[in-house]
C-alpha cells in the first residue's frame, strides 16, 4: 500500500497515550498480580527487573525503530518489516526466511492471545455491571460460585464478549487517528485516575479482618526480595511477563510505530511508553490487588491464580464500605486496560489483511471479527459444555504465549535489528 494512504497519529500526546494503551492492559492488572503471587512474590520481582532492563528496554526501542522503518515503506506488520530490515545485512533468501518466521509467529501469537484475551475483556465488562448492580453482594453464595456461574452461563459470556468485539471492530474501522487515538485519549487518563483512587483505598484499608493481615504486609510480600524461592520457572515467568506487559514480541508496538513519520523521535517516546506501563503495573497493579486481597483474605487468599481478580477481589468488595462502587471502578479499569490493548492487536491483524491482501480496512476488520469468533469459541464453550471451571485450555494458552512464544519472537527481532 502506498505510504500516503496509510493513517498517521494526530498528535504527540495522542501517540504516547495510544502506545501506553497498547502496553497497559490486562497484563498489568490481572496477569501481573497473579504471576507475582504464584511465583514467590519478592522472588519474582528480581528476574522481573533484570528482564525489564536487559530485554524490555532494548526491545521496546528496537520495535519502535523497526516499526518506523517499515512504515516508511508502507508496511505495518512484522513479516515485511523483518524482511526489509534483514535484507540490509543478509542474503535475500535468509531475509525471506526470517521475515516469514517472524510474520507467521506474530500472526499466530496475536490470534492465540485473542482467543482468550477478548473473553477476559467481556468478563470485566460483565463484572463491572455485576458490581454496580450488586449481583455478587449476596453473602449466601460464594464469589467462587458466582464466578463459576458466570463463566458457565452462555448468556453472560457471549453477550459481553460480542459487545467487546463489536466495540473493538468499530474502533479499528475508524482508523488510526479517529479510532485508536481517540479511544486512548479518553480511556487512558480515566484508567490512571481509577487506578490511583483504588491504590489509595487499598493501601489505607488497614487490617479490617485480622490484625495479622494488613494491606501493607501484602505490599511487603512483593517488595521483600527472597532469593531462596527463586527458580528457573519463576525467572522464565518474569521474563515472559515483561514481554506480555510491554506488548513486545507481538508486533503490535511495531505496528503502532509504523504510523509515525520517518523523522519522528523514537527514543524518548519508547521510554515514555515503558514508564507509563511500569507505573501502571508496579505502582498501581502492585498496590491494588495483592495488598487488598491480603488484608481481607490473608496469605492464602492471594494464591488464587487466574481467579485473583475475579474471585478474591469480589470477596473483598462485598465486605468493604462502598464495595459496589469500588468493585465497579476496578472492573471498569480492567475493561479500559484490556480494550486499549486489544485495539492494538485487532489493528495489527486488520493491517495484515489490508496491506498484504489489498482488502479495504472495513472488510478486513470484519474478517478479523469472524476469525476472533472462531478462535474464541472453544475458550468460551469449554466451561459451558464441560461444566468445568478449571479454565484448563485458557490457562494453557496463556502460559504458552506468556512463557515461550513471545520470547522466541523477541529473540528473532533482536537478531534482526541488532545484527542485520
Ligand atoms: N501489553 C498488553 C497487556 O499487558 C497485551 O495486556
Amino acid at each position: 500500500m502506498a505510504e500516503n494512504t496509510r493513517g498517521s497519529w494526530g498528535s504527540k500526546i495522542g501517540l504516547i497515550l495510544a502506545m501506553a494503551g497498547n502496553a497497559v492492559g490486562l497484563g498489568n492488572f490481572w496477569r501481573f498480580p497473579y504471576q507475582a503471587a504464584s511465583n514467590g512474590g519478592g522472588a519474582f520481582m528480581l528476574p522481573y527487573f533484570a528482564a525489564l532492563i536487559i530485554l524490555g528496554l532494548p526491545l521496546m526501542l528496537s520495535e519502535w525503530n523497526l516499526g518506523r522503518y517499515g512504515g516508511k515503506y508502507g508496511h505495518g506488520t512484522l513479516g515485511p518489516m523483518v524482511y526489509l530490515q534483514a535484507r540490509e545485512g543478509a542474503k535475500p533468501k535468509t531475509a525471506l526466511i526470517l521475515g516469514a518466521i517472524a510474520g507467521g509467529l506474530a500472526f499466530a501469537v496475536t490470534l492465540l492471545v485473542n482467543s482468550y484475551y477478548n473473553h477476559l475483556i467481556g468478563w470485566t465488562l460483565g463484572f463491572a455491571v455485576s458490581s454496580f448492580t450488586g449481583a455478587y453482594m449476596d453473602q449466601s453464595q460464594s464469589t467462587a460460585d458466582f464466578f463459576v456461574g458466570y463463566i458457565q452461563d452462555p448468556k453472560m459470556v457471549f453477550t459481553f464478549w460480542i459487545i467487546a468485539l463489536l466495540g473493538l471492530s468499530f474502533a479499528v474501522m475508524r482508523g488510526v487517528e479517529k479510532g485508536i487515538e481517540a479511544w486512548a485519549k479518553l480511556m487512558m487518563p480515566v484508567l490512571y485516575v481509577f487506578g490511583i483512587v483504588l491504590a489509595i483505598r487499598s493501601l489505607t484499608i488497614g487490617s479490617p479482618v485480622n490484625p495479622e493481615w494488613s494491606s501493607l504486609k501484602g505490599l511487603n510480600f512483593i517488595w521483600n526480595p527472597d532469593f531462596s524461592t527463586l527458580t528457573w520457572r519463576s525467572a522464565l515467568a518474569a521474563a515472559g511477563q515483561i514481554f506480555f506487559t510491554l506488548s513486545i514480541g507481538m508486533g503490535i508496538i511495531c505496528n503502532y510505530a509504523s504510523y509515525l513519520k520517518p523523522d519522528d523521535d523514537v527514543v524518548v517516546s519508547s521510554i515514555a511508553t515503558i514508564s507509563l506501563n511500569e507505573f501502571a503495573e508496579i505502582v498501581l497493579g502492585g498496590s491494588i490487588v495483592i495488598p487488598i486481597a491480603y488484608a481481607f483474605l490473608g496469605p492464602d487468599g492471594i494464591g488464587a491464580g487466574v481467579g485473583l481478580s475475579f474471585i478474591a477481589l469480589p470477596n473483598v468488595f462485598r465486605t468493604m464500605a462502598g464495595g459496589q462502587f469500588f468493585g465497579g471502578l476496578w472492573f471498569l479499569l480492567l475493561f479500559f486496560a484490556g480494550f486499549t490493548s486489544a485495539i492494538a492487536m485487532y489493528n495489527y491483524l486488520t493491517a495484515l489483511v489490508e496491506e498484504d491482501l489489498g482488502i479495504p480496512r472495513k472488510t478486513a476488520a470484519w474478517i478479523i471479527f469472524v476469525a476472533y469468533i472462531i478462535v474464541g469459541l472453544p475458550v468460551g464453550l469449554e466451561q459451558i459444555i464441560n461444566k468445568t471451571a478449571d479454565l484448563a485450555y485458557f490457562t494453557e494458552i496463556d502460559n504458552w504465549v506468556g512463557s515461550y512464544l513471545l520470547l522466541v519472537l523477541g529473540l528473532i527481532e533482536i537478531i534482526v535489528v541488532a545484527y542485520l
